[in-house]
């Protein structure tokens, strides 16, 4: 049986993998932050039987801590560890700009010290949850590993270090180090202030009668979407190869966030016509007139990522990998899903803030 230790596997990622990893009858552990509130809703939902029969693991510590790390890393001594922690919003990271780098880029480093200073550089193998966001002002299109960076947040340039100090340990120490480059992925398990999630929530909402006002910001980004339960199943891979390597994980496939938006309420039924431009561009159901959509400027980053395409070709030669669900299959069903939680929420007067 092979021990896996997962660092944010609270959030859409880590849950995923450890669901995959536990059915693959690995030993999962994971590393938690101390919450005031419960924050292993997702876990609950997909791996609770594990968590109850210690199959699934969790240990406290942070990636600012390097003490934590040093002895979490020390008592698993695990065969693959996944780094999938960061504080993983873009917007958010303008304003919390230290913060992230600390997490998302020294955090990367503290983690490979760590395996390093427990003895464990020709054991344990180690995944980098690196970014398209590393491509940012694209230079080229689509975005391939052979792709210069130019990161356009605070988010990005940590990232960057992330990326590169997994490069570095690779080369200098031997270690089995890999970087993952993945385009976005979504899902039910998405959190809710990504855009996507966001969208999905409000559609739901609109079919069951809450008609409150989408804000979004810009409507034009495009983003390359997959399901994320497809890119764990690649991080998963990129681990078992017999030697490290960068690879990006993507569909190969755009579509701008107003596309989301009219595939979403098309899943309720409802058409969006849009009119006006800019800031006060709206979207209105087509039938009755009423306002679904607006802009709040306040949803625009101070610097914006256009376009991300990926190049998924290297991970399909080399891995055998590719995407499985489709676009619309993936917005549809992350509506329904959020259709179901809604009525769940609904019937039961449940507090939202445990259930989401
Ligand atoms: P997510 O849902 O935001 O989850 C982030 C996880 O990191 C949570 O478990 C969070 O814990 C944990 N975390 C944050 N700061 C931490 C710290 N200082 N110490 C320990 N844990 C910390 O993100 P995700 O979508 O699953 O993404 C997983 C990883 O892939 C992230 O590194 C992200 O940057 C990267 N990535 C994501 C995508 C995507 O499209 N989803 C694409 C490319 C790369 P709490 O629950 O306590 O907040
Ligand atoms: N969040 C959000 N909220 N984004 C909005 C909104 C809104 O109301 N309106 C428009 N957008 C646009 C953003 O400006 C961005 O261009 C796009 O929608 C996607 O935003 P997010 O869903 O927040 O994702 P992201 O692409 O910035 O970052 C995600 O993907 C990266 C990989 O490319 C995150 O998961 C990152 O952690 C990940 O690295």
């Amino acid at each position: 049986m092979k021990t896996a230790l997962i660092t944010g596997i609270t959030g859409q990622d880590g849950a995923w993998l450890a669901r995959y990893l536990l059915d693959l009858q690995y030993e999962v552990h994971g590393l938690v932050r101390r919450a005031s509130s419960p924050n292993i809703h997702r876990l609950s939902r997909i791996c609770g039987d594990e968590l109850n029969s210690g199959q699934l693991r969790l240990n406290y510590g942070d990636l600012i801590d390097a003490g934590s790390l040093n002895r979490v890393i020390g008592h698993v001594a695990p065969d693959e560890l996944y780094n999938l922690a960061a504080q993983s919003h873009v917007l958010v990271s303008f304003e919390t700009p230290e913060y992230t780098a600390n997490a998302d880029g020294v955090g990367a480093l503290r983690l490979l010290e760590a395996i390093r200073q427990n003895g464990l550089a020709s054991k344990t193998r180690f995944y980098q949850a690196s970014t398209s966001e590393l491509y940012g002002k694209v230079v080229e299109t689509p975005q391939s590993e052979r792709t210069p960076f130019y990161p356009r947040s605070p988010y990005g340039v940590a990232k960057l270090y992330g990326y590169w100090i997994t490069v570095n340990y690779r080369e200098a120490y031997g270690m089995h180090a890999s970087n993952g480059i993945l385009f976005n992925h979504e899902g039910e398990l998405r959190g809710e202030i990504f855009v996507t999630r966001k969208i999905s929530k409000a559609a739901a909402r609109w079919a069951l009668g809450e008609r409150s006002i989408l804000f979004l910001g810009n409507l034009d980004a495009k983003r390359d979407w997959g399901d994320a339960r497809d890119y764990v199943r690649g991080m998963h891979l990129i681990v078992q190869q017999a030697e490290p390597d960068d690879y990006v994980l993507a569909t190969g496939e755009v579509h701008s966030v107003r596309e989301f938006v009219d595939l979403a309420f098309d899943a309720i039924g409802v058409k969006i016509e849009w009119s006006g431009s800019a800031t006060n561009e709206i979207g209105r159901d087509a039938l009755s007139g009423e306002i679904v959509v607006k802009i709040d400027p306040s949803f625009f980053r101070p610097t914006e990522v256009d376009l991300l395409l990926g190049d998924p070709r290297k991970a399909l030669n080399r891995l055998g990998w590719r995407h499985e669900r489709q676009f619309p299959e993936l917005v549809k069903d992350m509506v329904m899903a959020d259709m179901a939680r809604q009525k769940l929420i609904k019937a039961n007067n449940l507090n939202l803030e445990i259930f989401i």
